[in-house]
């Protein structure tokens, strides 16, 4: 792997390579003390040109697990600010010698233009761009599941036969995009539930199910029901008629939580709108996996980034 900007070109096995690596930086984390010298050395920049928490802190604390040296750039008080373009921020960055950037970026395709540039000689992780993909979501999300189906023996195994029903805001989701192509490369089977004004015309062409009716979708008895956030900032029109009337249509609500087997997975990237895609009860019931999403997602990015800057010297070693 020479970037992690999209997971549409990630094969079945460096997938499956991808999360047994992140089981390993796991075991990490349960030490006393949780890191590891594989990056020292290194200088790692977060160059965040959008309001994050999760993201942004999960990468600074895997590459810290890593003992990089690590750079927090935020775009607000950076000379972004001033109208640097990413061109000039990029050059800049290869001045400093960075071996690895993590950028977070609103347009589609920023990561992309960043890796194919020759601006810079980096590595280049995608935090998410626009409503384009964000690949170490859909990596931690697909650990979290592989792990709860899977436990102690995980290693090795794709997601064969999962079935994986994703609810909501899929137009303006780079959650939902990253998670399609990754969760089927596995061999999991997913189903998009939202009202047509949230769903994409591309859907058509995407290796998914799509349904409107999110009862009879709950029904069918999925093994995963992950819900997305209602991206109101990318949302420039009316796209359903109330909050209300959203939340009793797509809602994971009190009632819809109780009909639900209680080995079905619930999962949010967060940040969760309480009360209009979940409701509390379903965000703190024991089978959401919220918390364990966040935790997970550090062993996922220590993994992609051990993989991305000496995964290729270790095999020749
Ligand atoms: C997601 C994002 O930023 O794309 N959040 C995250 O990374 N944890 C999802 C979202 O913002 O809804």
């Amino acid at each position: 792997m020479k970037h992690l900007v999209s997971t549409k070109s990630i094969s079945r096995d460096e997938a499956i390579d991808i999360l047994d690596v992140a089981e390993d930086m796991s075991d990490v984390a349960g030490r006393e003390v949780p890191r590891l010298p594989a990056l020292r050395g290194k200088t790692i920049v977060n160059l965040f040109y959008e309001d994050s928490t999760r993201t942004k802190i999960s990468f600074e604390v895997a590459a810290k697990r890593l003992s990089a040296d690590v750079i927090t750039f935020s775009a607000k008080g950076s000379s972004v600010s001033k109208g640097e373009s990413l061109k000039d921020t990029a050059q800049t960055l290869a001045a400093m010698g960075a071996d690895a950037v993590i950028v977070r970026h609103p347009a589609s395709g920023a990561a992309e233009v960043l890796a194919r540039s020759s601006w810079i000689d980096a590595k280049i992780l995608n935090a998410g761009d626009g409503t384009h993909e964000h690949p170490t979501q859909a990596l931690l999300d697909a650990f979290t599941i592989r792990r709860r189906l899977h436990g102690d023996h995980a290693r090795g195994h794709g997601l064969d036969g999962c079935r994986v029903t994703i609810v909501g805001d899929i137009e303006h989701s780079r959650v939902a995009r990253s998670n399609v192509w990754l969760l089927t490369t596995l061999g999991a089977h997913v189903t998009l539930v939202a009202p047509a004004t949230l769903l994409p015309p591309s859907v058509r062409a995407w290796p998914v199910e799509v349904a409107f009716d999110l009862d009879h979708a709950l029904a069918a008895g999925p093994d995963v029901v992950m819900m997305l956030r209602i991206q109101a900032e990318r949302m420039h029109e009316s796209f359903f008629p109330t909050e209300r009337e959203y939340s009793t249509h797509w809602g994971l609500d009190d009632v819809r939580m109780r009909r639900l087997p209680g080995n079905t997975l619930v999962m949010h990237p967060g940040p969760m709108n309480r009360g209009l895609e979940i409701s509390s009860g379903a965000a703190d019931s024991p089978m959401s996996t919220v918390r364990e999403q966040v935790a997970n997602g550090v062993s996922v990015r220590m993994a992609a980034l051990y993989l991305l800057l000496i995964g290729n010297e270790a095999e020749v070693a």
